[in-house]
């Protein structure tokens, strides 16, 4: 007697105490912990309930009863929680989403707006720098007309330099008559036909070659062209500026050296290439173990060019160079593989703020 007594009060405190703990429950975690100590194989509710069977018979409807109610008191406390819990959670996830959204919304509040592409803001960094040194900053068209694009630029047809840059020609006019443009060089030959020296531009732009894509090459890339036409220009102005720019874009730790080179369109002509900003020189997959890397071409403005545009070469010469943004951009940050910057990888891009 004294012993079902005993249980019965147990009974009742377990109600109580898995009562309390549902009012108080704030997440589903929560609830699921709680409703698994109700139903467990050793709650009083489950060992009584298994008890009952040995009771005298006398005692079973009182049990029953008590037992009955706390099952009865026990779900409903449990539904109230539920709903409680549910309430909770789903008042939390709007007021969270709400959050979300108002930050898009409203000015001043917005997280993860997104960058400049690396390219765009290497190419501003270019411009900031030439317009510093006296430049203007000129554009031309990505779809160019062979004669720009090769002719005026001393490259006439069956030229050998042509295979160099097989290219994009388009479905238009005369068969191979307008092509996307293979270097960012023919707006040279449209400043000095609209101008009239002093001329001191920098010209940056997408051009596209055949290439096939590896570390270093990507079949559509960025060029900066540099365009100086003026009396009395020499070599050392081309040397000083290339210097003057790297030195300012890198820093003083690393080196630029011209090596002789052939351009149809200068004379004499120039590669100018930098230290590998990879490995410091020492030689590697990127730099393919040369220590270094090739930026661009460069040389004094050939006396046929100025031909094509009608300014005279007794009076007046120049220097012109050209560069790959993307090369510039991939030294700076020791980028192993160009391949990754039109690719529109999140994972890249999340990483574009603030990198320059
Ligand atoms: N246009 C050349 C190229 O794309 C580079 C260059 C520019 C060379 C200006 C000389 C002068 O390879």
């Amino acid at each position: 007697m004294a012993e079902i007594d005993a249980s019965l009060e147990e009974l009742t405190d377990f109600c109580a105490r898995s009562a309390a703990m549902l009012q108080t429950a704030r997440t589903t975690e929560e609830l699921v912990a709680i409703k698994e100590q109700i139903h467990a194989r050793t709650s009083p509710l489950a060992t009584l309930s298994k008890a009952m069977r040995n009771l005298p018979p006398k005692d079973r409807p009182r049990v029953g009863s008590m037992l009955h109610e706390a099952r009865a008191e026990l779900e409903a406390a449990l539904k109230a929680a539920e709903t409680r819990v549910n309430e909770l959670e789903l008042s939390a996830r709007l007021a969270a989403e709400h959050d979300d959204i108002a930050n898009y919304l409203y000015p001043g509040r917005l997280r993860g707006t997104g960058a400049l592409h690396l390219i765009t803001q290497t190419r501003m960094i270019l411009e900031d720098l030439f317009t510093s040194m006296g430049f203007m900053v000129a554009e031309g068209p990505e779809v160019e007309t062979e004669f720009h694009n090769f002719e005026a630029l001393n490259i006439p047809k069956y030229h050998p330099a042509r295979a160099n840059q097989d290219s994009f020609y388009l479905n238009y006019g005369e068969p191979e008559s307008t092509l996307l443009r293979t270097h960012t060089s023919p707006v040279q030959i449209r400043l000095m036909q609209s101008r009239t020296p002093p001329i001191y531009a920098v010209v940056p732009g997408r051009v596209y070659r055949r290439d096939t894509p590896d570390a270093r090459h990507t079949p559509a890339f960025h060029q900066l062209e540099a365009l100086v036409v003026d009396r009395g220009i020499s070599f050392a102005h081309l040397k000083a500026t290339i210097e003057t720019f790297t030195r300012a874009y890198f820093g003083p730790g690393i080196q630029a050296r011209l090596r002789p080179a052939y351009f149809p369109f200068t004379e004499p002509s120039a590669e100018f290439e930098i230290t590998c900003t990879i490995c410091g020189g020492d030689g590697c997959r990127t730099c393919s173990g040369t220590g270094w890397i090739e930026l661009g071409g460069s040389g004094m403005v050939h006396p046929k060019v100025f031909a094509h545009v009608g300014i005279d070469p007794e009076e007046y010469s120049g220097f012109a160079f050209g560069f790959g943004i993307d090369r510039l951009a991939q030294m700076k940050v020791a980028l192993k593989d160009m391949r990754i910057l039109p690719d529109n990888d999140l994972r890249v891009l999340a990483q574009m703020r603030g990198v320059l």
